[in-house]
């Protein structure tokens, strides 16, 4: 099998001609911007009569060249259904395109498990929405090539943060290509070929990828109903909603009985009173059982114990709340130290996860709240190492022209 790569264009799009030893029949796959040329150059230096175009997806960079495919050549040009209207008008998709392109009609539509031949290559289609809704690779088994678009690259996987793009539905397109044998060669859409057994992380993507990209801040807080201890007593559906109205400082820690956690949870406790006077709750949250914190709320301070803890402590076993927050860590089963302020409104302001060893600074959490407190009420900003009582700023700038003058 024939396979030749042209990266092409502003985004190094990767255009690809590929073709039957045997007959000399040949396919292009994503005419990016300016791969006619070169294309057209080995399509004669190896003898190749092009059959077809085959595309990944409509991306403007995929299908730049694609009208002087079609209109030069007559080639019929085959997309699934769902990517058309960008092929058709490019630019509908909003995606930002760098130049204008032009568009051309679809001649074949192609769907997940359909077979294409050029010359005597079979070549699979395999349906991978998540980059775009009609995203497709082409798979060819006898020869254990994969063309992958902008679903898969080395290391890594498309954009999903596109107009097109729905993370969602990028997970299962990527068990289905984890699934491919390891040797697979994968060509992707841009940088360079890789193996599907290089790529050990493609069937927990979701969790690699999405989890360790999460940021929280602006969202709502993941809700969540679970067993908490509260002092002496097991609150059987401790809610976060029962909180609205005041703001939650929710921290994560790894274990009970272990030996950094106890430092911190004390550590609250001092200053309890200074969360409650600024009408903020604190809840603590680990993945052990209500029994695990009931006893260790029982046992004494000097034996490793947090009795004198007064605030809840939630208990994740199933794992979900960690989780939904994005501070599970995989290996090991248990919680980053995570830290989330959230108003009043249930929406997450501030975020912070440290790696096991460090512990938190509860001055530091005390003054964010402070500065979120001080923000709501005067709408002003706080600046660098701002805190209560010292100089606020107006977001403008003759406010910060002012706050340098006066500082
Ligand atoms: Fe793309």
């Amino acid at each position: 099998m024939i396979v030749e790569i042209f990266s092409c264009g502003p985004l190094h799009t990767n255009a690809f001609l590929i073709g039957c030893k045997d007959t000399g029949m040949a396919a292009v796959v994503d005419p990016a911007y300016q791969s006619f040329d070169p294309i057209m150059a080995k399509v004669e230096e190896l003898s190749l009569t092009l059959e077809k175009v085959l595309l990944t997806h409509s991306h403007w960079d995929h299908i730049a060249d694609v009208y002087d495919f079609k209109e030069k050549f007559g080639l019929p040009v085959y997309i699934h259904p769902l990517d058309i209207p960008n092929l058709e008008k490019p630019g509908v998709d909003g995606v930002p395109m760098f130049f204008p392109i032009k568009g051309v009609k679809p001649d074949v539509l192609l769907k997940e498990g359909q077979i294409i031949e050029v010359g005597q290559l079979s070549i699979e289609v395999i349906h991978t929405p998540g980059h775009s809704p009609g995203s497709v690779c082409f798979y060819v088994p006898k020869h254990g090539i994969l063309l992958s678009g902008d679903t898969l690259f080395e290391g890594s996987i498309g954009n999903l943060s596109l107009s097109t793009s729905d993370p969602d539905s990028m997970w299962p397109s990527l068990e289905k290509l984890a699934k491919l044998p390891p040797e697979t060669l994968v060509f992707p859409g841009h940088g360079n070929p890789t193996k599907i057994g290089k790529e050990a992380w493609l069937s927990k993507a979701k969790k690699k990828i999405w989890r360790n990209n999460m940021n929280l801040v602006g969202n709502k807080a993941p809700s969540f109903k679970a067993k908490a201890v509260c002092k002496d007593v097991i609150q059987e559906d401790f809610s976060l909603e029962s909180l609205k109205g005041k703001y939650v400082v929710f921290f994560f820690y790894p274990l009970d009985f272990t030996f950094v956690c106890p430092t911190e949870l004390h550590a609250f406790q001092e200053k309890l009173s200074e969360f409650e006077k600024r009408n903020a709750q604190v809840v603590g949250c680990s993945i052990d059982s209500h029994f695990s914190h009931h006893m260790w709320l029982n046992t004494p301070k000097n034996k490793g114990g947090i009795e004198g803890v007064s605030y809840p402590i939630v208990s994740d076993l199933s794992k979900s709340i960690s989780t939904s927050y994005g501070v599970l860590k995989d290996d090991e089963g248990i919680a980053y130290r995570g830290l989330f302020l959230i108003d009043r409104d249930q929406v997450i302001r501030h975020q912070l996860i440290n790696d096991l060893p460090l512990g938190r600074s509860v001055d530091e959490a005390l003054r964010i709240l402070d500065a979120l407190i001080f923000h709501e009420k005067n709408g002003e900003v706080c600046p660098a190492n701002w805190k209560k009582g010292s100089k606020s700023m107006k977001p403008s700038q003759e406010g910060l022209k002012d706050y340098f003058t006066n500082v």
